[in-house]
């Protein structure tokens, strides 16, 4: 990104004036969520936030909703990286929408292990692929004028002690694998990287000086802002001299009068700090928050507006990879009458992994809503089936209304009160009028009528002190402490309390749930706790007994089965890839009375699925966003074509992983597999997998015709020979006749291709020079690599000598 040479003087301009205690004031937080702004010079307070589906603003609640797109896995899916790019334009107008400057995201660490906890969070296995992703993702995002950090810089592929752990990484994979997409997001023009928690080899990475000031900004010539993760800047000088520009939130800064007294003593230069104030008004001047300044993209070259809906629908169907198909699929709805949709994911379905990641959209299309709505006059019947949820559920739904959270103070006045739409509350910030000093307690209520009597469950999720009362009896009073030493894991998956009720069917009765709050003084303002309920079901055997009864009077079954947000968040890896609860047992007995047994995965990465080769279609949707149920009818009844691939490659069982442990040994998580994951190393391995990396089918099908490659492009001519018309993924890999040190084969381009029937079509797919590369560790440099190659797409191959 070259700004004008305006803007650049603007930034000097301002610079000039600032003495050293406001520049030192301008590198940290405020709070959690903003930067504080300097109305001397014009400079308005800068305010980030989460990332990367959606913009939850400075709330963690329903309060201000945004927009939830399908998780990472599911965009990079898509292999498309212009449907990125309106990813990201959409998510950088819900940021202007909500007063954000800088959203942060996009996650492109890799997916080294599927047991990592944030595999949902990041693209893919390839490092190419997550690159053409991002850079299209960062590039729509800041064509609204708002800035994205590019996180976590670098090796944060997994979660185990997150804070400490220590990637150790030979540099030529560095070179090769993990850092090669955040160059070339940088190359393509990012604002702003996100420093990770980790180290790598042995320095952690908001210190790391080579590969921060050296590699980053040196190398690549990245002029934006590298901002630490959340508690993650420790050192006064080793973070200022490293190369760190921003350290968030305000509670842990180790800058502030400590570096401003480094400074003076002469342990960190001026110089530097100037270096990082001029990009922090860099960031400002690019998304309009210094005055006398046009921002980067002035606001009447921005993207015309965006139907946010409308997108996260198309982007969620487009990312379905359909991996089995006995020609079960589309559904003619023609010739239905009854349709079973089993699973409690079908109805409660789950969008978004969990963490930081998460946003509240303003509404959820369930697959049983969507399916219903897309089938007017056929019998769509529900039966959980299998619910493999170890926790209850957050309190939700038609059988709850009212649900309010209130503040008060130690006189039980009202400071504030907040309608909400689940009984599940997290503020870092307190809301409007509420003074931290004056908070006692925070009550989440709401008023329950159940549709059937019996014994319900209401639950308490949280740490500290709680009393929670139903229909006027306090049927809990106690404390909830952490189960985890990670304070930030048990704060996203806090302990729970379970109290069984009993309740008669259409009684309305009041629940509270109240917590008693003590915020330390000048200390992070954090409020969370969640009241959960479950209706009384039957037993494990009678669910999945009622399902296959409604399976076996139907058309058709649609089983939907999936991960929990106990399985996939951020704050701790996987400990398996089974699905959770009775979901494999569920599957196999309706498909031993249903023959046509379709099977939605509702997974944000790879699960094993033992009985995929006995049902007629497996469709995986990844997390598909707040418009799930509404692509998965379009994709199921054939209005659209599932047009994803998959980004990552499925096991058949988790021991056939060739990189699989996330554990570290002594603090220490060794990538000793070197270039060697994903489809490099299952290839090496020689196993196969359920379903390859690059797999998915449409709803029609393809003859390759020809491949030729002159000058670095490959020429690709392939026909639709089905008999609709549909969409292909054009995958080029390149294939060292002599391997050697490198791996069998790698991706090196793709492009997608639409055809009618009968239609052939032909597309260039550049290889970049990269892609004929390697690092030479003793150079210390990039080496093309002379020899003989084998290019080939989709089963046709070509030989080119370089
Ligand atoms: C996550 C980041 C996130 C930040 C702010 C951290 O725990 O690792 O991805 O942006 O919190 O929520």
């Amino acid at each position: 990104m070259t700004d004008s040479p305006r803007t650049e003087a603007a930034v000097e301009a301002a610079l000039a004036q600032l003495d050293l205690e406001t520049k030192v004031m301008i590198l940290a937080g405020q709070d959690m969520w903003s930067v504080p702004g300097v109305p001397e010079i014009g400079l308005a307070s800068l305010v980030v936030s989460d990332g990367p589906i959606g913009v939850r603003g400075t709330q963690w609640t329903a309060e201000d909703p945004s927009i939830a797109l399908p998780s990472p896995t599911a965009l990079a899916a898509t292999w498309d990286p212009a449907l990125a790019r309106r990813a990201g334009q959409l998510l950088g107008q819900e940021a202007r929408r909500k007063g954000v400057h800088v959203l942060l995201a996009p996650t492109v660490n890799l997916h080294r292990s599927p047991l990592g906890g944030r595999h949902f969070e990041a693209y893919s296995e390839d490092p190419l692929l997550t690159g053409a992703i991002g850079a299209q993702y960062v590039g729509g995002v800041q064509d609204q004028s708002v800035g994205t950090t590019v996180k976590h810089f670098v090796a944060n592929d997994s979660e185990t002690e997150r804070f400490t752990v220590d990637a150790e990484v030979d540099e030529r994979t560095l070179r090769e694998v993990y850092l090669a997409p955040f160059e070339t997001i940088v190359q393509a023009g990012a604002w702003g990287v996100m420093a990770a928690y980790n180290s790598v080899n042995g320095t952690t990475m908001t210190e790391h000086d080579e590969l921060q000031n050296g590699v980053l900004k040196g190398e690549w010539g990245f002029d934006g802002v590298i901002v630490s993760d959340w508690f993650a800047a420790r050192d006064t000088d080793r973070a200022a001299n490293g190369g760190l520009d921003l350290a968030m939130p305000a509670a842990g800064s180790p800058w502030g009068e400590r570096l401003v007294a480094a400074v003076r003593a002469g342990r960190v230069s001026e110089e530097t700090v100037d270096d990082h104030v001029r990009r922090i008004l860099r960031l400002a001047a690019r998304v309009g928050a210094l005055d006398g300044v046009e921002p980067a993209v002035p606001e009447q070259d921005r993207p015309e507006w965006i139907d946010g809906d409308a997108l996260a629908r198309e982007i969620a169907a487009r990312s379905f990879v359909l991996a089995a198909n006995d020609g079960t699929l589309p559904l003619a709805s023609a010739s239905l009458t009854k349709v079973a949709v089993l699973g409690v994911l079908a109805k409660d379905a789950r969008i978004l992994g969990g963490g930081s990641a998460q946003v509240f959209p303003p509404h959820v299309v369930s697959p049983l809503d969507g399916l219903t709505a897309a089938l007017p006059g056929v019998e769509v019947a529900y039966a959980i089936g299998a619910d493999p949820r170890r926790k209850v559920p957050v309190a939700a739904g038609t059988q709850w209304a009212a649900i309010t959270a209130t503040f008060r103070d130690a006189a039980g006045a009202t400071l504030a009160a907040v309608p909400l739409q689940t009984g599940a509350g997290m503020w870092m910030g307190l809301p409007d009028g509420v003074d931290p000093a004056r908070l006692a307690s925070v009550e989440i209520g709401g008023n329950l009528t159940p549709e059937v009597g019996g014994e319900h469950v209401l639950s308490v999720r949280g740490l500290g002190a709680f009393e929670l009362s139903c229909g006027g009896q306090s049927v809990f009073e106690g404390v909830l402490l952490p189960d985890s030493e990670d304070l930030a894991a048990a704060f996203l998956n806090p302990p729970e309390q379970r109290v069984p009720v009993t309740l008669a069917a259409g009684e309305t009765v009041a629940v509270s749930l109240t917590q008693q709050v003590n915020l330390p003084e000048g200390g992070l303002a954090v409020v969370a706790l969640a009241l959960g309920h479950a209706a009384p079901t039957g037993t494990e055997d009678e669910l999945i007994a009622e399902a296959v009864r409604l399976a076996a009077e139907a058309d058709v079954a649609v089983v939907v089965v999936g991960t929990t947000e106990e399985v996939e968040s951020e704050g701790f890896d996987r400990t398996s890839l089974a699905l959770p609860g009775r979901q494999d047992d569920l599957v196999r007995a309706v498909v031993a009375v249903q023959p046509r047994t379709v099977v939605v995965v509702n997974a944000g990465s790879p699960v094993e699925l033992p009985w995929a080769d006995s049902v007629s279609a497996v469709l995986l949707t990844w997390f598909p966003g707040q418009e799930a149920g509404h692509a998965l009818a379009d994709v199921l009844l054939g209005a659209a074509e599932p047009g994803g691939r998959l980004p990552t490659t499925w096991p058949v069982r988790a021991e056939d992983c060739p990189v699989l442990s996330t554990t570290p040994v002594d603090g220490r998580l060794s990538y000793a597999e070197g270039l060697f994951i994903g489809y490099r190393a299952w290839d090496r391995a020689g196993t196969a997998p359920r379903y390859s990396f690059g797999h998915g089918l449409g709803y029609t099908t393809w003859a390759y015709e020809s491949l030729s490659v002159v000058d670095d492009v490959a020429t690709v001519t392939l026909r639709n020979t089905g008999s609709r018309p549909g969409r292909e993924v054009v995958q080029v890999y390149l294939a060292p006749v002599e391997p050697g040190d490198r791996p069998g084969r790698w991706l090196a381009g793709f492009a997608s291709v639409v055809a009618e029937s009968g239609e052939s079509v032909t597309v260039e797919v550049e290889l970049p020079e990269r892609t004929f590369s390697s690092w030479d560790n003793g150079n210390k440099g990039w080496r093309r690599r002379a020899g003989a190659y084998r290019v080939t797409a989709g089963g046709l191959s070509a030989d080119v000598t370089i």
